[in-house]
């Protein structure tokens, strides 16, 4: 498949990245499309307007308010003219923009003006990537219906390591050739079911805690529980989004995923989210503790023994649950001993609403798709499984979404 006779806007903002973005046009052409580019006036202190004409064989749109600009094709005929908008590389302040929605440059205008598609790549300092506001205005964005390409992992312009490298512009082409410019669906409404018209909150997987550049302190969850509980509330009618920490999982269809990798960015993006949800459910396997003081470059093995100092994280759940007017909490208990008995403990002194305990150690839990789940609420108490995560999952969600119902 190609990109064959697509009209695509490349919207290019500035960054450091931005000098990837002529082979970025030169590989779309490449792949069939016809490509006009519009730079943000940071992207030309990286990359000057005559380099895109170059590689692009067309004139370079720059200003909002250009007469010869819009004398040749104005922002709204460019608006109309896109098949698709991408954004590469989308730096943190044209994310901010366009959540905002504000439309003071060309770019930000021609966004809220198309009705194509929308596919930003972002690009930035992995601390900016990280910042609580860079993932709201993510979210938001991601809510509205606008895809995501990256960034990804690596080495970044500083010096530094960490997320935030431009996606490579063969990889980004791959990935608009598989996902066919297709109108934005908003919010991906929930239809019918137990859970219509309600919106379910996940965190899944494990968290990654960095030790140094290259290293780090995990555990085995896998998220196939939390990843199957998103599949099930979305088959039950729900709005669903999806917190994930590292994993291999796939997106279940209609789901919003956010992915984060360390406790404190899972705690940000959720505590951001569950307010405005009915049902939130920590399926997450979040590390207790993080290294108090990572370092940013690769240790060196001296030989000698080492110690690491460890701070505890925020308890996740716990802050879900203490929200006045927050939503119906579920969470979940892995225990090697005295299964109950530490849940029921965990219920009240987290001020849950129900948990879900499972017993780990001796092959069972982790890393296995067959699951028992003990399910105990302030007045009640029921076993489900051993069934598969699938089974379980539904059968769990009908038993929150009836507790759900009774409480209002
Ligand atoms: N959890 C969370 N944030 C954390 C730690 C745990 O949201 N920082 C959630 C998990 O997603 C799970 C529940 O809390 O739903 C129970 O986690 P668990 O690790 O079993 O409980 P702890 O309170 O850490 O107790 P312990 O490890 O001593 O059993």
């Amino acid at each position: 498949m190609t990109l064959s006779a697509e009209r695509i806007v490349l919207g290019v903002s500035g960054g450091i990245a931005a000098y990837k973005a002529p082979d970025l046009v030169r590989r779309l052409r490449e792949a069939g499309a016809e490509v006009r580019v519009v730079l943000t006036q940071g992207a030309r202190a990286f990359v000057g307007p005559l380099t895109f004409q170059a590689v692009s064989h067309q004139p370079v749109h720059t200003d909002l308010l250009d007469p010869a600009a819009e004398a040749g094709m104005g922002h709204l005929e460019l608006a109309r003219w896109a098949d698709r908008v991408v954004i590469a590389p989308a730096t943190a302040d044209c994310l901010a923009r366009l959540a905002a929605g504000l439309a003071d440059d060309l770019l930000t205008t021609l966004c809220l003006a198309t009705e194509a598609p929308i596919t930003v790549c972002p690009a930035m300092n992995h601390v900016m990537w990280r910042a609580a506001a860079t993932q709201d205005n993510l979210a938001t964005l991601v809510q509205r219906g606008i895809d995501v390409i990256g960034p990804e992992e690596g080495s970044l312009a500083e010096g530094e390591s960490g997320p935030g490298r431009l996606t490579e512009p063969a990889e980004v082409v791959r990935r608009l050739i598989a996902a066919p410019a297709a109108p934005r669906t908003a919010g991906h409404a929930p239809k019918s079911g137990p859970l219509a018209g309600r919106h379910v909150l996940i965190t899944a997987g494990p968290t990654r805690e960095a030790i140094d550049a290259v290293r780090f302190i995990a555990n085995r969850s896998s998220g196939r529980m939390g990843f199957a509980l998103a599949a099930a509330a979305q088959a039950s009618g729900a709005r669903v989004t999806l917190i994930a920490g590292p994993s291999t999982e796939p997106t279940p269809t209609n789901v919003e995923r956010i992915d984060v990798e360390t406790a404190l960015e899972m705690h940000a993006a959720t505590l951001a989210r569950a307010s405005a949800s009915d049902l939130f459910i920590a399926a997450a396997a979040v590390a207790d503790y993080r290294v108090a003081d990572p370092v940013t470059h690769k240790l060196k093995n001296s030989r000698e023994q080492q110690t690491l100092a460890l701070v505890a994280n925020p308890d996740i759940l716990r802050d879900v649950a203490a929200l006045p007017n927050g939503p119906f909490t579920l969470g979940f208990a892995a225990e090697t001993e005295a299964l109950e008995e530490h849940a029921r403990h965990k219920l009240t002194a987290k001020g849950l609403d129900m948990i879900a305990a499972n017993r780990v150690g001796d092959g069972m839990g982790f890393e296995v798709a067959d699951n028992t789940l003990h399910v105990l609420w302030p007045d009640g108490a029921v076993t489900l499984g051993p069934a598969t995560k699938g089974q379980i999952a539904h059968d769990l969600l009908t038993i929150a979404g009836e507790q759900l119902d009774g409480a209002g």
